[in-house]
């Protein structure tokens, strides 16, 4: 031991110096590995804070054209091809344009329906665009086709459907020989150019005081495909507008015989007009989704009005994945219970509905940034978190992409029995496991089943 070695007097200044020698050599080599270390980790920490002068700037957000706007513009693209030209009037005008000149006497039931504002006994808020029929007669040459399209005021409590402001777009055509036919042909034509070659319309008769004859025109629901749905409130059609043919007595009122010259007019709601173009349920819903689904169907693949089944897979992967994002913004985790367990079957929901439009990875998490996107604005702090929701999103994917498919499979195994005994309504366990644990509704209906 090193006590005998020091007992030998004569060896300790050799041993001495052997073990400082030793000392110093392990003690260059610790420091030669520090700096080796330290080298490595200055390096590594510069490479990752390295500028690429070369890459894009940061996106920023300067805003984006209203939804309306987005339908409006559209809409006029479509007339303009078709030799319309627009025209701009008054928001407040004389009750002789808004409801006189176009038949509506002082005593007229059609003033109880749109009551207005008035700013003295003659002059009013417009609750129509139909006062720029007048005003186009009144100066402009015939033949006349122009497109008015402008805000109207009513005397509405705001609702789902309902606004004391809205818009509306009058459309009016005179010339010799214009017949119904040429508004029925050329609704039909601006309906398929905007909305589709397949969409279905229907013309029901209907009064106006300033058309005779008058009709509305609807739209089949594109949600329920006529089926009936909370969205068309159960009528299977939606009710875009009013038109029909110019009363004689207003062509008459500006001065154009209506012996020689016929014309047609319609006056329709772009909110509502907006609400079927983006494929949402109501007004308010306008402006947040629309990019949202969009972002849905460029990942899935699937777009509105392929099928019902993809229209409500379409729906129920955006509006699940907008809500899922403010929970977890707010501080909820999936688990199973309380809000957590809303929270999951919200996720595994939208999940299911991907697999049914044929999406085997994970993907809802992609579709994060475009829910921030458009709703920053109001709520910031889910930017603050984008990356934390993205990653609980993703994290309750992958979890459930392992027991999906078996999901899937009980799920077939249930319908094939049910079917074979002629039964079309899941029930107690079944369902009960169904929704619990693999986000089928609560209880599946027949048309559920179908979906
Ligand atoms: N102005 C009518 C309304 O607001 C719609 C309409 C316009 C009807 C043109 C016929 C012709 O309900």
């Amino acid at each position: 031991g090193l006590g005998d070695v020091y007992k030998r007097q004569e060896e300790r200044p050799v041993v001495g110096q052997l073990i400082n020698d030793v000392r110093a050599e392990i003690e260059t080599i610790i420091d030669k590995q520090k700096k080796l270390i330290e080298q490595a980790a200055l390096e590594k920490k510069l490479e990752a804070e390295t500028i690429d002068v070369t890459l894009p700037g940061e996106d920023v957000v300067i805003g984006k054209k209203h939804p309306l706007n987005i339908v409006l513009d559209e809409f006029k693209e479509i007339f303009l091809g078709m030799g319309f030209s627009i025209a701009e009037g008054p928001e407040v005008e004389l009750d002789h344009y808004n409801f006189e000149a176009l038949n509506i006497p002082k005593d007229h039931p059609a003033r109880d329906t749109q009551d207005t504002f008035y700013i003295s006994d003659n002059v009013v808020l417009r609750t129509q665009t139909s006062p720029m029929q007048i005003h186009a007669m009144e100066t402009r040459e015939l033949p006349i086709r122009i497109l008015a399209p402008g805000r109207v005021y009513r005397k509405d409590e705001v609702d789902a459907t309902h606004s004391p402001m809205f818009h509306q777009i009058e459309g009016m055509a005179i010339d010799k020989g214009i017949t119904m036919a040429d508004l029925k042909g050329t609704l039909n034509e601006v309906v398929r150019q905007l909305y589709g070659e397949h969409t279905v319309t229907r013309f029901r008769p209907h009064h106006f005081p300033f058309t005779e004859p008058s009709c509305e025109m609807d739209i089949q629901c594109h949600k329920c495909h006529g089926a009936g749905c909370p969205t068309c409130k159960g009528e299977g059609w939606i009710e875009v507008l009013g038109a029909g043919m110019i009363h004689p007595k207003v062509l008459e009122g500006c001065g154009i015989d209506s012996t020689v010259y016929s014309g047609w007019a319609f006056g329709m709601g772009l909110e509502r007009l907006a609400v079927v173009c983006q494929g949402v349920d109501s007004l308010f819903d306008v402006d947040t989704v629309m990019h949202i689904t969009n972002k849905v169907s460029e990942i899935t693949g699937a777009h509105y009005g392929e099928s019902n089944a993809r229209d409500v897979s379409l729906r129920i992967i955006t509006d699940h994945i907008r809500s899922a994002s403010f929970m977890i913004c707010d501080g909820v985790l999936p688990s199973n219970e309380g809000r957590g367990y809303v929270l999951r079957r919200l996720l595994r929901r939208a999940a299911r509905h991907g697999k049914l439009l044929g999406v085997n990875e994970p993907f809802l998490y992609q579709v994060v940034d475009t829910v921030i996107h458009e709703n920053e604005c109001q709520y910031p702090e889910l930017r603050e978190k984008q990356s934390y929701i993205t990653r609980v999103i993703r994290t309750e994917e992958e979890n459930f992409a392992k027991t999906i498919d078996g999901g899937m499979k009980i799920f077939a195994d249930l319908l094939a029995e049910h079917k074979a005994k002629g039964e079309m309504q899941f029930s107690g366990k079944d369902a009960f496991k169904l929704y619990d644990t693999y986000g089928f509704p609560v209880d599946l209906t027949e048309e559920m089943v179908q979906d």
